[in-house]
Parts: C-alpha cells; structure tokens; sequence
C-alpha cells in the first residue's frame, strides 16, 4: 500500500500525484481515516457539490487554520454561506478590485526600488510576501503604522505552513492561542473603532452590512478578518513565486511575456494549473456516497488533491509541459462552484502587476546560480521558502 507521509512536501510531488491517479485515485489512508481524491472529475465534484461534500469543519481543525474563523464562509454551508458571501463578493468584483491597480503598482515599485541596483534578491521576502499582506492591510484600513505588528500575526498565523524565526519576542516562538488571541484583541479595537468613525474600508462596509436585518456578530466579523489575512497571504505569494520559478526554468517565455504582455494573464493561468499554489482542500461527506467504485460513508473526512487534478492528462493534453499559451485551461486552482476562491480577482490583478514590473525592470532575470530551491513546510500550499534570482543591474 502507498503510504502518503513520505510524499507530502517534495517540490516535485507530481510524479506522486499520477501514480495515485492511476492506481488508487480514491485513497483512505488507514492511519488517519482521511480519504485523499486525486482525479480531476472526482476533486471537481468534491468541491462543488456542497449538498454532499460539507465544508463545515466540524470542531476539528484539519486546515490548522484555527477556531478563528469556524464562523467564516470558508468553512459554511447554503444557506448560511450563500448570505455571508453576498455581505462580501461586491468588494471583491473585478470591477472594484481594477481601482486597488494603481496603489498595487505604487507598492510593487517600492518594494523593487532597494534592490535594482543591486542585481539580486530573496524574490519571495523582498516582494512576493510583502506585496499581498500590505494590499489586504490597506483594504481592512490597517493604519500604515499598524502594519508590522499585522504583517507579524499573518507571519504567525501561516508560519504552519511557512516557518518564522525562533527567536524570543518573535511571533514564531509565540504559541498559537497568543497571536490568535493578540490578533483578535486588535480586530476588536479595530472594530469598535469603526464602528464609531466608518470610512471606507471593508470593515466599515462588513459593519454596516446586514443580513435579514441583522448585523454580523463579532465573532464572524473577526472570522472574517483572520480569513482574508490566510486565504489571501500566503496564496498570493506563492502565485507570484511559483511563476517566477516556472518562467526562468521555462527558456524564452520571460522574453516571449516581455514583448507580448498581454500573453502574461494566461502565463498566469498556466501557472496556477501547473504549480497550484493551494495543493488541496478538505471536505466531510455529509451523506453516504460514492466516488467512482469506492463508497466514502457519511462523516469521512476527505481531501481534494487540487494540485493533482491540475496534473490529470484525462483533462489536460500533456499535463507536465508548462504551454503558456494552453487552451481551454479550466484549472481548479481557485476551486469550484458556491466556495469559488473570493479573491482571484485580486489574485490574478497582484500577480499580474507584480511580474509585469518584474520582466520590465530586471532585465536577464534569472535564478540565482547556486541557488537550492526548497519547498515550505505544508502538504496543502506550493510556494518555495526562498526565491534567490539576480538579473542585469
Ligand atoms: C493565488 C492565490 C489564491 C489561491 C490559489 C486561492 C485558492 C482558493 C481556493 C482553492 C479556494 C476554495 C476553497 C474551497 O473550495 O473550500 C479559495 C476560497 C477563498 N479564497 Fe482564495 N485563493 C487565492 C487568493 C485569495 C485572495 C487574495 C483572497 C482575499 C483577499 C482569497 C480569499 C478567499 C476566500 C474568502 C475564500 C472562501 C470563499 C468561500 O468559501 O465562498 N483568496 N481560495
């Protein structure tokens, strides 16, 4: 029997992947009871069908994510989910999300401009990490001087799956009941705050929403907070790293995407299928069921394998070539159906801009020599702990 533990955070788990498509595409691991799902058609239904795939994370915490947002649309079913999206989808429509382009390439340029002239960088640390966290903490309406202490609690928060630093008064040494309960102490001052003096950010406008008349509680505003700060962190840096990575192992795109630009929204999508940067989702079957010829009764827990139905040949001509200009390309990265991630639009727009200004102003760039790529701690996200590349300065 395969046995998953000594497969789990290889950079290259995709050999792994489709030996598992074609001899066990359905697998309950003995150990754990997880069932693990590894086939496009099956993991597309997995996360779509809601009536018998539950997202509602029954006490338990398989994400490690936290009680902090047990309450948030992540982890809800209809009808409750359906009225907690609506409360939201309007700040996150591409339309409202194309006006945030301006101040994401103001930040991007900021964050490049210490390092043009030196000719190489940590292109995770110096931009893909930062980039995402100051975009969110300006949608929440973080104060400016606010955001090292909200940056160190995001750190805090995915450092399961990305690893802090260890040393005393860092937020890796702190356990994890202290930055959630940190965190949240701050959303409530946040809260109350704007709750008296509104702007325009979104957690004025998640206040002043209702749903049949009522307000969301404390307890799913704060949920909320902490769900954008993980789904939207770690994912987004590692879409931009992840492309890096994939276009200077790739010869000729970076030239190609630098003189068609309009080539690069679809270099994107190629990378979203090929190096999917959230590799998996959970679920609990909420009725007795079957997945092809195997029964999964009701109460199992399952696991999607996004990153492998990405891989699926069944779905996708020549699935381990990276083809820029692939079509269709109906990747699962960003899910399926009633869950379908909230912020790509925004996902896609930081992306977008941030490899844009990275073809433009690093010239020749490619992976630092010597550099030893090494994947993060986490079965669940794709991204690299570190990204050294140098270009011509
Ligand atoms: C490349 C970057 C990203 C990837 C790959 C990604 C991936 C995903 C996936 C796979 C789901 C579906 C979860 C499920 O079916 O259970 C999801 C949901 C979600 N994502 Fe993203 N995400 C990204 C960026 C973002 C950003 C930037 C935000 C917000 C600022 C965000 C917020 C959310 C939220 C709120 C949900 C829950 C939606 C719901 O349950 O209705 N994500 N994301």
């Amino acid at each position: 029997m395969l046995r998953l533990p000594a497969i789990e955070k290889p950079l290259n788990p995709f050999p792994h992947y489709e030996t598992m498509r074609k001899t066990e595409p359905v697998f309950q691991d003995q150990e754990t009871g997880l069932w693990h799902v590894f086939r496009y058609d099956d993991v597309q239904r997995v996360l779509s069908e809601h009536a018998t795939f539950s997202s509602r994370m029954a006490g338990g915490d398989p994400t490690g994510t936290g009680q902090l947002f047990a309450a948030s649309l992540i982890n809800t079913d209809p009808p409750r989910h359906r009225q907690l999206r609506s409360l939201v989808t309007q700040a996150f429509t591409p339309r409202a999300v194309e006006a945030l382009a301006p101040r994401i390439s103001e930040i991007t340029e900021e964050l490049l401009a210490p390092a043009l002239s030196a000719g190489s960088m940590d292109l995770i640390a110096e931009l893909a990490y930062p980039l995402p966290v100051i975009v969110i903490a300006e949608l929440l309406g973080i104060p400016a001087a606010d955001r090292d202490r909200f940056k160190q609690w995001s750190d805090f928060i995915v450092s399961q799956a990305r690893p802090t630093t260890d040393e005393p008064g860092q937020p890796g040494s702190q356990d994890r009941g202290t930055a959630d309960a940190e965190m949240a102490e701050y959303f409530m001052g946040m809260i109350e705050e704007r709750r008296q003096h509104p702007g325009n950010d979104l957690i004025s406008k998640l206040l002043a929403a209702q749903i049949d008349g009522e307000h969301l509680s404390v307890v799913e505003l704060l949920g909320f907070c902490a769900l954008l700060l993980v789904a939207g962190n770690e994912t987004t840096t590692n879409l931009i790293g992840n492309a890096v990575l994939s276009f200077t192992e790739n010869q000729g795109i970076i030239e190609r995407l630098g003189a068609d630009p309009a080539l690069l929204p679809h270099a994107l999508e190629e990378v979203l299928r090929y190096r999917s940067p959230v590799q998996s989702m959970y679920r609990i079957a909420a009725v007795d069921t079957t997945l092809g010829d195997y029964r999964i009764p009701a109460g199992a827990p399952l696991v999607a394998w996004i990153g492998s139905a990405n891989r699926d040949g069944l779905q996708f001509p020549n699935p381990d070539a990276f083809d820029v200009g692939r079509s269709p390309n109906r990747h699962l990265a960003f899910g399926q159906g009633i869950h379908f991630c909230l912020g790509a639009p925004l996902a896609r727009l930081e992306a977008n801009i941030a490899l844009q200004a990275v073809i433009s102003r690093l010239p020749g760039l490619a992976l630092a020599p010597g550099a030893r790529l090494e994947r993060m701690e986490s079965s669940i996200i794709y991204g690299l702990k570190e990204l050294p590349v140098s270009w011509a300065a």
